[in-house]
């Protein structure tokens, strides 16, 4: 078995896959530059390059032994209403430097890549539960970066014969139970993260809810969320069907198929942490479809992936003892 390259995996859900990966005796390096990951988020057993993960001469380093045999492609920008402002920002990190990446990746010899694509593919849904036919019209310039490419990855299977899963995750949630690493991003956008700090400080503003006018039970927006030991599972079982060769190219969403909206996923951090945040009623926010939620059956079928942590209350439990042993994320530790 060769080694997996992972860039972007001392981010969140980056450090979950390393942390996978390893627990199942896979060799792992790891290409991070550590402008949103953290090094404490990794084991020590895994070997860091630090720096961007389009730089010939690190990539030369990481790849060029000829030991690495799949990537594990994770460095992203990931904000959505950021992209909107500034869209350069994202063709310029999220597909021209990835499409370096891939160059590099098809003249290494590496056999395959799994690629950390999004639900923000589809653009706001035409039928729900979403799966991966439906049509992709991304609402926003972070979206479109990574439908671009996976496209390329497509094309560069059918040119080369890289294969390559691209894996499009719906809302990632919670910490591995086994305690050390979670959600610490600066500034936090999430919900879950949002609610848990604020039960944990109590002052300042409160948590925004953004919208209550959706057409949807009670009003607020629904969203199908995963956990992220899930996600990184799913990373290795890809790996694992390139390897045997029952995967070549293909598209997989990752969810639970389970929706929930902003005031249930509200009133399960009420039930877990014992205490209700505050929160207050704002405008919606600019590019929210009203709901996303997966048809993760492809999972089921090509990756053989059975998620673990299927309730929200448990998700949310993972989470809140993460902020609650980190309250101030890596910052602490
Ligand atoms: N929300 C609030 N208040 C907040 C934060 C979020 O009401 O303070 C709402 C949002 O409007 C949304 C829901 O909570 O309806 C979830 O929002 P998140 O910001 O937690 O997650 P998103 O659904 O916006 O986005 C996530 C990832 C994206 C990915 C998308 C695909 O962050 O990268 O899922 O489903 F594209």
């Amino acid at each position: 078995m060769g080694r997996i390259l992972v860039t972007g995996g001392a981010g969140y859900i980056g450090s979950h896959i390393v942390r996978d990966l390893r627990r199942n005796d896979r060799e792992v390096v790891v290409l991070d530059d550590l402008s949103e990951g953290h090094r404490a988020a990794l084991p020590e057993d895994a070997e860091l390059i630090e720096g961007d993960f389009a730089d010939p001469k690190l990539l030369g380093r990481a790849l060029d032994s000829g030991d690495v045999e799949f990537v594990v492609h994770m460095a992203a920008f990931c904000q959505v209403g950021e992209s909107v402002e500034e869209p350069a920002k994202y063709y310029r990190n999220n597909l021209d430097k990835s499409l370096r990446l891939l160059d590099a990746v098809r003249r290494s010899g590496v056999r395959g890549v799994v690629f950390s694509s999004t639900a923000a593919v589809y653009g706001d849904p035409v039928d729900v539960p979403i799966d991966e036919d439906h049509p992709r019209a991304p609402t926003n310039p972070y979206g479109e970066t990574k439908l671009a490419f996976e496209r390329a990855l497509a094309w560069f299977h059918r040119a080369y014969g890289v294969r390559y899963v691209a894996l499009r995750y719906f809302n990632a949630a919670g910490a591995d139970p086994g305690g050390g690493i979670g959600e610490d991003h600066d500034p936090e956008t999430h919900l879950i993260p949002r609610l848990l700090r604020k039960v944990l400080s109590g002052d300042g503003d409160p948590v925004p809810i953004f919208g209550d006018d959706y057409p949807t039970t009670d009003g607020t927006c629904v969203r199908d969320y995963v956990h992220v030991n899930d996600l990184a599972q799913a990373h290795r079982l890809a790996v694992e069907a390139m390897e045997e060769g029952s995967l070549e190219a293909e598209s997989i969403n990752l969810g639970n198929g389970e929706g929930f909206s902003v005031r249930e996923v509200i009133d399960a951090v009420g039930r877990v942490t014992g205490t209700r945040p505050e929160t207050a009623v704002a405008a919606r926010r600019p590019g929210d479809p009203a709901i996303l939620v997966a048809s993760s059956e492809r999972a089921a079928r090509r990756l053989g992936w059975r998620p673990q942590l299927r309730k929200l209350e448990r998700i949310v439990e993972t989470a809140w003892n993460w902020h609650r042993e980190h309250p101030r994320g890596y910052g602490a530790a």
